[in-house]
């Protein structure tokens, strides 16, 4: 085929900032001009397997066809129209649906724009909800290694890092507890597990926190980096004693990702008494194709809000709440995730990653590899710190982007988290791609 297409990056000023990238240097973005299923269609011919969902957002594949006609359908109905005074029925229909799938009863949906605004919501839902009651609380225990979003309330209750460094003054304190990564989630507790439940211990005997937030079991952003069930059932309960608020950030892991609907479900299933009283959502809501945000609640959390004075409400909203398209979008992408036919692609797609993970196991390149659920990460050795910004993921993003396979690795640590969709032919690619860079790493 001959290229015909003149390189969008090549025009004179080229215009657009990209997020997460140097603006000095060569620019090296690619330009896609049509995407189906895992396959991303380059402008001149080329084709990717997009094998990280575009930033984890997508799950049944892109320009799924039965989304895409729900959008359709919708936009010409009713676009979008404000939400304070008026209603709508995918508002409604898409609460409802949340409400009924979420580990724990949660009894409201509140909506927003995407992952960094609906933990905003929830850190504010938290510590409104003490100011109401008039018991004021004001801090907030995180985990050491966390991501939220990259707005203020998300930055000050992520690790303090490079990225968060230029605003470090502004942000809030937090109380971070310190986290050891494990492969294995369902791995004993250890000396170090202890030291991180001795220190919740210690600060809920100091303090009142207002609210706890983690990302259930897989921290995304830190590399794919697993922690212990049986770790967060111990924080979780020391939470509770102490009725601090329970925040779960599903926003990567929930709708399907590390099996159960939810992360959160590997504790609930045998302790429901765990489930989170908020839980954040987005990224996969609409299945990746448009923005969307939620931030659920228990009902004893929305009732410290019912009271005649209005200086109790929850003075928060973006001019896109529940935007009924993007709603019309989450109740499609839910009906395809609810099907057998998903649960029996989410299977397979576990299962071909869990023997990918085997043939793995003892390589001498890699330093750990993970699985869990349709999430796979593993670790390359390397002697420059384990991290974003460790050099290796230059040369390992290029290796893959060069072989048509789209990885975008944190550091030093590659991962896999494809669409559900995702056919073996694509996924044995992208592992025979994985293993050349292996063997050519030796
Ligand atoms: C766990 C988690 N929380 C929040 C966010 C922020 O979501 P968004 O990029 O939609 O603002 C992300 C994004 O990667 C995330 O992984």
């Amino acid at each position: 085929m001959t290229n015909t297409h003149t390189d969008l990056r090549l025009q004179p000023n080229y215009p657009v900032w990209h997020p997460f990238t140097p603006l000095m240097g060569a620019s090296t973005e690619l330009e896609v001009v049509k995407a189906e299923r895992e396959f991303l269609h380059l402008a001149g011919g080329r084709v990717l397997i997009d094998a990280v969902s575009s930033w984890w957002v997508n799950l049944h594949g892109h320009g799924h066809p039965a989304i895409a006609e729900a959008i359709s359908k919708q936009a010409s109905t009713l676009e979008h129209v404000i939400f304070a005074g008026f209603t709508h029925q995918p508002a409604v229909t898409l609460a409802q649906r949340i409400l009924d799938i979420l580990p724990g009863a949660h009894s409201k949906v509140f909506y927003s724009d995407n992952g960094s605004t609906a933990v905003e919501v929830a850190l504010k839902m938290a510590l409104q909800y003490w100011h109401n009651l008039g018991t004021p609380r004001t801090s907030i225990i995180a985990l050491s290694g966390a991501y939220h979003g990259d707005t203020f309330g998300a930055m000050s209750v992520a690790d303090r890092n490079p990225f968060n460094a230029p605003f470090a003054p502004l942000l809030f304190e937090v109380q971070q507890l310190d986290l050891t990564p494990t492969d294995d989630i369902w791995a004993p507790l250890d000396g170090s597990d202890q030291h991180t439940i001795q220190q919740m211990e210690k600060i809920l005997a100091q303090s009142k926190p207002a609210a706890f937030i983690y990302e259930p079991l897989v921290q995304g952003s830190a590399g794919m980096r697993f922690y212990k069930a049986a770790l967060l059932t111990r924080l979780l309960e020391l939470a509770q004693q102490h009725q601090v608020i329970t925040i779960a950030d599903e926003i990567m892991t929930g709708f399907g990702r590390t099996g159960p609907l939810f992360a959160s479900e590997h504790l609930t299933k045998n302790t429901p008494e765990l489930s989170p009283d908020i839980i954040c959502l987005s990224k996969g809501l609409t299945g990746g194709f448009l923005p969307l945000g939620v931030t659920t609640c228990k009902d004893h959390i929305q009732q410290a809000y019912r009271q005649e004075d209005i200086m109790a409400t929850f003075f928060h909203g973006h001019s896109f709440t529940a935007n009924p398209i993007s709603c019309a979008a989450a109740l499609a992408s839910l009906d395809l995730l609810q099907a057998d036919h998903c649960s029996a692609q989410r299977q397979q797609l576990s299962a071909s990653l869990a023997s990918f993970t085997q043939s793995l196991q003892a390589h001498p390149a890699i330093a750990h590899v993970r699985h869990l659920g349709c999430v796979l990460a593993l670790e390359w050795k390397s002697s420059d710190k384990t991290g974003y910004f460790n050099e290796a993921r230059h040369r390992l993003y290029q290796w893959c982007i060069d072989r048509n396979v789209l990885l975008r690795p944190l550091g030093n640590v590659l991962y896999i988290i494809p669409p559900y969709c995702i056919s073996e032919d694509s996924l044995q690619r992208v592992y025979a791609v994985i293993k050349e860079l292996l063997a050519e790493l030796q």
